[in-house]
């Protein structure tokens, strides 16, 4: 059994490595990498490096270094295999996990064979552009016309296709590849036997992929002819997904992290315009409303986007919907909009690189407090629309998974609208009870029992200090930072974190003996009706336990939050989501024990001197290899062999 190499290609294609580590630890910036304290050893000045752009990552103290998958391995004592299905996990990537079969040694060549010739196709783009006589005098002067530099129309390999009929599919028959091919690679239409180009007479955008390959075209005419569609775009294909797509990502990636912001814009032309201005983290949905797909990519590079909307009151009506999404994936919403009668494209042009900048800067609004803004005017005096727009902007507040900002904006809304805060509060309520109740899901994961035969606590001899220990140490840390840090936050109705957890891990053993001290701490505190926070520990702690515990607390997690900062208040994120996060630290515990006490048992098999013992050892080996396999599917890790 084997993961499918498509699936891998996938997998890999997806991968950032900054996005990978960071699950782990806290990487801070530095310069063009990222540092960070090393996982591996106790060191007290940072030596562990990430560089994003090779994607690699080094320790210096370890002398352990690799790709974001060696670092999977090496961090969770995970095979290579495991550490794929993790990352699959992450990125929501389904994988197939089957006998590698002809078919899909076929559907992979093809996937291959897809990328060559839309990459010859570029070539032969960009080629009729620059050296046919049509591609010269039409299409290399209108990009000059619309102002575009040398150098940009190079940067994004623009091209022209020729007026003929089939052009471009004599050249590709004539390179060898088969009408089939070139079929699914979407660049001919085959119609009562004739097969004409797709894209005829106009010029053309190529689309990437997050990698930077070629898997689509944008082909607008250049034709006042209004018949004809402005753009005709490739149809979807084996690796052209359009709602998985967004244009320029490829080349926005560092500098939307660079700048903890994203633009997004309309069009090809307005992110080309932008590039050539010199702002490069920006995107464009290329006319379609956004899709989840689409805002899972940005925010995976930062949680920031400012939406660009054309100067034209309709149009921004039409383009709000898709914003309450940004909103529903946690991200913080700005909007700038250009004034009426311009787009990104023409207003960038018109002020250039630097005033252009210093206008989104001026112009750029919360969105909430630009939707309340946009509406307010027209609901004045009217009472049946001013109804409307507090339920339109209560709903887009709704959409916001985050209660305290909810809050911020109600009162804001109460404000800018002039309507008293609980009538907001109180409609706000009830939108959020209602999508609740539609989907059960909706209301937060439940909290399962994590299964019978729990193998935390097991005695386990502290052996070689090897790197199983090291994980499970680490898994350890992880739930009594959550105990020390968040033990009396709510996780269900009544139900306080540390209830949780004591109900779930009763009285083990920790394998570590500062975290054993703690959690027993921790314990008969509460027996003694004490406040169990981080203060009672530096009191009454052990000097071990009085380190670690300013070690936990004061471990930084996403402060760089700029909302937060503005209205001064600090929701870790983690918090939002402890009670499946708490479920999964004790299932990631029970993982690394078990792994431990897989190897403990092999060492007995190996020493064992009678049958029956052997027999024994091997039984249990059996019944650790179930569980183990039972706690793998609970995390989404399937384990080989
Ligand atoms: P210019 O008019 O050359 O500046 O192009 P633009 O990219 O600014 O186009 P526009 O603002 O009209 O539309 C924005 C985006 O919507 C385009 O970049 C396309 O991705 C998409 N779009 C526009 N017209 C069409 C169309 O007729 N068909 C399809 N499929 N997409 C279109
Ligand atoms: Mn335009």
């Amino acid at each position: 059994m084997r993961i499918l190499q498509k699936n891998i290609d996938e997998i890999k294609s997806r991968i950032d490595i900054v996005d990978v580590i960071s699950d782990f630890i806290n990487l801070k910036k530095s310069g063009q990498a990222y540092k960070a304290l090393s996982p591996f050893t106790d060191e007290k000045t940072p030596s562990f490096f990430v560089v994003p752009s090779k994607g690699i990552y080094k320790c210096f103290s370890s002398g352990k270094g690799g790709d974001a998958i060696s670092f999977i391995m090496e961090y969770d004592g995970l095979s290579y295999t495991e550490a794929l299905k993790y990352l699959a996990g992450k990125y929501g990537i389904e994988i197939e996990e089957r006998e590698i079969t002809e078919e899909d040694i076929k559907a992979q060549n093809e996937r291959e064979s897809l990328f060559i010739i839309l990459k010859y196709a570029t070539d032969y783009f960009i080629s009729n552009l620059r050296n046919s006589d049509e591609g010269k005098s039409v299409g290399l002067t209108y990009f000059k016309n619309r102002g575009l530099t040398e150098e940009i129309i190079e940067k994004f390999e623009l091209g022209y296709s020729l007026e003929a009929w089939d052009d471009l599919y004599k050249a590709a028959i004539k390179q060898g590849f088969g009408k089939d091919i070139i079929e699914k690679a979407g660049l001919i239409i085959k119609k009562e036997e004739k097969v004409y180009d797709r894209f005829r007479g106009r010029v053309i955008f190529p689309i990437y992929n997050q990698t930077g390959k070629v898997i689509a075209f944008g082909a607008r005419t250049l034709k006042k002819d209004t018949k004809q569609p402005k753009y005709v775009n490739s149809p979807e294909t084996e690796i052209y997904h359009k709602s998985n797509v967004l244009y320029g990502v490829h080349m926005a990636k560092g500098p939307i992290r660079k700048a903890d912001n994203c633009f997004l814009v309309e069009g090809y032309t307005d992110v080309i315009s932008l590039h050539q201005v010199g702002i490069e983290n920006v995107v464009s949905s290329s006319g379609t409303s956004l899709t989840e797909e689409q805002i899972r990519l940005v925010s995976r590079y930062s949680e920031n986007i400012t939406v660009l909307f054309d100067g034209d009151p309709a149009g921004i009506k039409a383009s709000l919907r898709g914003i309450d999404m940004l909103l529903a994936g946690g991200q913080n919403v700005k909007a700038v909009v250009l004034p009426e009668g311009h787009d990104p494209d023409s207003y960038s042009k018109e002020l250039g690189g630097y005033e252009f900048r210093k206008y989104l800067e001026e112009n750029a609004h919360d969105f909430i407090t630009f939707k309340i803004n946009l509406f307010v005017n027209e609901a004045k005096g009217d009472p049946v629309k001013k109804a409307a727009t507090i339920r339109d902007i209560v709903e887009s507040i709704s959409q916001i998974p985050d209660p305290i900002k909810r809050t911020v904006y109600i009162k804001e809304s109460s404000v800018l609208l002039d309507i008293d805060e609980s009538v907001l509060m109180t409609e706000l309520n009830k939108i959020i009870l209602k999508a609740r109740r539609k989907s059960t899901a909706a209301a937060g994961p439940p909290i399962i029992p994590i299964m019978a035969d729990t193998v935390i606590g097991q005695k386990l001899e502290e052996d070689v200090s090897d790197r199983l220990n090291a994980v499970l140490r680490r898994k350890e840390r992880e739930i009594i930072r959550s105990l020390v840090r968040y033990g009396y936050k709510e996780v269900a109705d009544n139900v306080y974190l540390y209830q949780y957890l004591f109900d779930e891990l009763g009285d083990v053993k920790f394998f570590t003996p500062v975290y054993e001290e703690i959690y027993n701490m921790f314990k008969n505190g509460l027996s003694k009706d004490e406040e169990m926070e981080a203060g009672y520990f530096l009191e009454h702690g052990s000097e071990q336990v009085k380190s670690e515990i300013v070690d936990l607390i004061t471990d930084k997690y996403a402060l760089s939050n700029k909302w937060r900062d503005k209205y001064n208040i600090w929701v870790p994120r983690e918090e939002e989501i402890l009670s499946s996060k708490s479920y999964t630290d004790i299932e990631r515990l029970n993982y690394a024990y078990i792994k431990k006490l897989i190897r403990k048992n092999l060492t007995e098999l190996k020493n064992a001197g009678s049958k029956d013992d052997q027999q024994k050892y091997q039984i249990i080996h059996m019944e650790l290899k179930k569980t183990e396999k039972k706690i793998a599917s609970v995390l989404g890790i399937v384990i080989s062999g």
